[in-house]
């Protein structure tokens, strides 16, 4: 069972739940802040950010540790965001970046942003790009 030795599957040995909780605040203290994309959380979460921000802990470490702990699906809760633009994500990946390369060591720093950089093009082909897709 993954959730029983998670470390087992992690990415790299010395991500912990420490890191991610360091890199997902700090993360999203550079998002509120920011004038391009910040409304659009603020808009969202209002003052809910204290579950978001657990939520976000708990997706990081099944994308990073395997544990498993997030059970959700971004592609239907990005896909609600209406005022989401295509380019906002990569508003979203710089932010993520300089976070990443602020609070992580180098090299794992790089796969946080591996992984970001994935999972943020399928969102955005899922929401905008499909044939048919959900969003014109
Ligand atoms: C343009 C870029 C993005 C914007 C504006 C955005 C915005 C948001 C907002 C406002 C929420 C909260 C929605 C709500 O609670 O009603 C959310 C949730 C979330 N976001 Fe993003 N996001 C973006 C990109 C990404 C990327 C690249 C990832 C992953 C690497 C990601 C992962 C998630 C996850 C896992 C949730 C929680 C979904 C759930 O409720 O289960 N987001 N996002």
């Amino acid at each position: 069972m993954t959730t029983q030795n998670p470390r087992r599957l992690a990415v790299h040995p010395l991500i912990d739940e420490e890191m991610i909780r360091t890199l997902v605040h700090g993360f999203y203290a550079r998002i509120r802040e920011d004038e391009e994309i910040g409304p659009i959380f603020n808009g969202a979460i209002g003052d809910g950010w204290d579950a978001h921000l657990a939520k976000m802990c708990d997706f990081w470490s099944s994308v990073m540790l395997m544990t498993g702990r997030y059970k959700g699906n971004p592609m239907v809760v990005h896909s609600r965001l209406k005022t989401v633009r295509p380019e906002h994500f990569e508003r979203w990946l710089a932010l993520f970046r300089q976070t990443a390369r602020t609070v992580c060591p180098a090299e794992i720093a790089e796969l946080f942003i591996g992984r970001a950089e994935i999972i943020a093009r399928s969102l955005k082909l899922g929401i905008f790009y499909q044939p048919g897709g959900i969003r014109a």
